[in-house]
């Protein structure tokens, strides 16, 4: 079985991607490859991000490697929060804590866009593959409207003001049976395993 290393931690993450790829290729996570570092992360796009990850791994460790990056789109912002997405509320001057860091992220958003009734968004993500000499790409994007309240309990991060195209509830409502089929991230990640499956 070919080995291929997925830059994260995220136990969530992992999971779905094992369980999407794990019969074609044992897939090892930052940590059991021995990677305790922290990857600089200083692109201004998802891809870049995603393939800075990447390309550390292959350098420092010499293992082909996939990592990605998410984050949400909002048209009406000019893209914000996109790649600045976790840290939205701090590079506005709000201090967080680890607790309460996507509800004060949210309430950044909900302010910026308080009299605003465009409020379209999506959100994308994109994994970059290095494999050997190679680089890949793989985006997946959701189309939605940003809520003007927070709905549901369910998910993490933006998910309770973001209302996906063709539903009449947010992420956190929907719950993750449904967002797992049609979020960005299990799109990309489609798209990652279409391919992988045919090398
Ligand atoms: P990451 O690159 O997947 O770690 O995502 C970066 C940030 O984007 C997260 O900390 C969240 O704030 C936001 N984000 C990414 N994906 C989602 C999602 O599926 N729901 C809600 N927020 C998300």
């Amino acid at each position: 079985m070919k080995t291929i290393v997925f830059a994260s931690n995220n136990a969530h993450k992992l999971e779905e991607i094992r369980a999407i790829l794990g019969n074609k290729f044992e897939i090892k996570s930052l940590k059991d490859i021995g990677c305790d570092a922290d990857i600089p992360e200083t692109g201004v796009t998802f891809r870049e991000n995603a393939l800075q990850k990447a390309q550390y791994v292959k350098e420092h460790y010499n293992l082909d490697c996939f990592a990605d990056d998410s984050g949400l789109q909002v048209e009406a912002l000019n893209g914000e929060p996109g790649v600045y997405s976790a840290r939205y509320a701090t590079i506005n001057g709000c201090e967080v804590t680890k607790e309460n860091k996507d509800d004060v992220n949210m309430n950044v958003l909900l302010e910026k866009l308080s009299n605003n009734t465009e409020r379209k968004a999506c959100f994308r993500t994109s994994i970059a593959l290095v494999l050997g000499e190679e680089i890949h790409y793989f985006d997946g994007v959701v189309e939605g409207t940003i809520t003007t309240d927070k709905r549901g309990e369910g998910g993490f991060g933006y998910d309770p003001i973001f209302m996906p195209d063709g539903y009449d509830k947010t992420f956190a409502e929907l719950g993750n049976d449904i967002k797992n089929h049609i979020s960005h991230r299990a799109r990309a990640v489609a798209k990652l395993a279409e391919f992988l499956s045919n090398i």
